[in-house]
């Protein structure tokens, strides 16, 4: 049931008083975490999942007596849940007054014409069908987001977003550590509740907002036993927030990345989540007190003022009783296997820089001067801004490519292909080869400044993919190529 869904969760409260701190207003915090609204399969053919899916306005209540318009896709952030094998029928509806908008499948292997490319936009008042197979091996992490050419990441930011899970036939992960989605977004609110449009400064670093929020919500709670586990999906669903995370008094153990489980268990004491990443974790809730998932400094380059205050800030908070949990079933040693995509018969390399209209932007990061859309500011990908109109790279079905990343420019850029996973070979700055600790499926990399990434691709279907930056502004910003992937 989605109705009455409340991200603020104060709602009824009838407080007429609007907390603010430094006109922003506060949000509550503590409160229990809740789930994300499921959404509903409407076939009863098995192996079918069929529902209706609207991308319109709502108002959110994140701070007392304040209703924040949004976009929602039925009025929320939804979660589709199907499995390994199934066939999938989205009614997809625009009801987004005056802008066309795409439901793009992120990670997802979709057929090329469904996968909401910017050239398939669905104008507003109209609608399409999303239909694909969920092929065998596709269980994992994905998510869906809006794609039209020039407005992706104002839908994102205003809050179109929703998880999609694919689930495995068996699942090796024992169903007592539950299954939790932990979505993060990132929210900016001026002091009347509205969310403030883009500056130049937010196309530049991307747009990075005042308070990140957990399924809507600011530090929820979790209630727990001592020595409980549970499983956790994280997925970064914002702009631009680069996440560092640590959970603090309790213990992580990644078992999953972008495109589904890892070979073998493998504990962390930390991690980097960059925008659209995921990452499944087993934690474990040894110590009774609180435990809390913050995040930690991280520097992943900024241009000019308005940079982000970078203390820890908790995201969320595990009370942990004294109680002891009943015995629960150990974590497999071994939860699949991966093999290698093996010898690429092809390599191609992307170059990631910054122009700025002609001025160099070290200086302009030093001097801290402000800017204007004339200046030219672009991010671009082999010295080329993206052209929906343009292929860049032509390629061939079940090719094994290697694709070698080459971050040329002040600040990280995760990098993210459609349509398919890859696997990480290895990265490399200043001379220096690192190799990834486990072989994993991966739809999203960053790649720091100044380094070189690279990893194996096959695509399986053809047609037109996208491949760019997962900051949204540098995506719109120019930093997006088109592989013609031909059968
Ligand atoms: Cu989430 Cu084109 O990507
Ligand atoms: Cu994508
Ligand atoms: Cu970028």
């Amino acid at each position: 049931d989605m109705s009455g869904h409340d991200m603020g969760a104060m709602s009824g409260h009838g407080n007429r008083n609007m907390p603010q701190a430094g006109g922003k207003p506060i949000l509550p915090e503590g409160l229990p975490l809740r789930d994300l609204p499921r959404l509903e399969n409407q076939s009863d053919v098995a192996g079918t999942f069929k529902a209706k899916l609207t991308a319109g306005q709502s108002t959110v209540r994140f701070a007392d007596g304040l209703d924040t318009p949004v976009l929602a896709y039925n009025g929320a952030n939804p979660v589709i849940e199907a499995r390994e094998g199934d066939r999938i029928e989205i009614a997809f509806r625009n009801e987004i007054p005056n802008e066309p908008t795409t439901v793009h499948w992120h990670g997802m292997p979709v057929p090329a014409d469904q996968d909401g490319n910017p050239a398939d936009p669905v104008a507003s008042d109209r609608e399409r069908v999303y239909a694909f197979d969920l092929p065998e091996g596709s269980s994992a992490s994905y998510w869906f987001h809006p794609h039209p050419h020039g407005l992706t990441a104002k839908q994102v930011y205003r809050g179109l977003a929703g998880i999609f899970l694919v689930k495995p036939k068996e699942d090796p992960i024992p169903a007592e550590y539950g299954d939790t989605v932990l979505m993060f977004t990132d929210l900016r609110l001026a002091a009347d509740g509205t969310m403030p449009d883009s500056s130049m400064m937010d196309l530049m670093n991307g747009r990075v907002g005042d308070y990140v929020l957990v399924n809507g919500q600011k530090n929820p709670v979790m209630t727990m036993a001592r020595g409980e586990k549970r499983r956790l999906r994280l997925f970064n669903a914002t702009n631009a927030r680069f996440l560092r995370l640590k959970f603090e008094n309790a213990s992580m153990t990644v078992i999953g990345t972008d495109g589904g489980l890892i070979e073998v268990p493998v504990a962390a004491e930390e991690l980097l989540l960059t925008p659209a990443e995921r990452v499944e974790l087993i934690v474990s809730f040894d110590q009774p007190g609180a435990a809390k998932l913050i995040t930690l400094d991280y520097e992943r380059g900024w241009m000019g003022p308005g940079k982000p205050d970078e203390a820890a800030m908790t995201l969320l908070t595990a009370n942990v009783s004294t109680e002891t949990a009943p015995r629960v079933s150990p974590l497999p040693a071994k939860l699949r296997s991966i093999a290698p995509l093996g010898e690429p018969t092809i390599t191609r390399r992307f170059v990631l820089t910054e122009s700025m209209g002609g001025m160099n932007h070290g200086n302009m990061a030093h001097n801290g001067m402000s800017m204007s859309s004339d200046m030219g500011m672009k991010f671009l990908i082999n010295g080329a801004s993206f052209d929906m109109e343009r292929v860049d790279e032509v390629s061939k079905v079940g090719q094994v490519e290697l694709w070698e990343i080459a971050n040329q420019a002040d600040m990280d850029h995760p990098f993210h292909v459609h349509g398919t996973q890859f696997q990480v070979v290895e990265h490399e700055k200043d001379g220096m080869v690192t190799k990834p600790a486990y072989r994993a499926w991966k739809d999203t990399v960053n790649v720091t400044a100044g380094e070189t990434v690279r990893f194996l691709l096959r695509q399986d279907l053809p047609g037109l993919r996208m491949y760019h930056c997962h900051i949204l502004e540098h995506e719109e910003l120019g930093m997006m190529g088109v592989l013609d992937v031909r059968a």
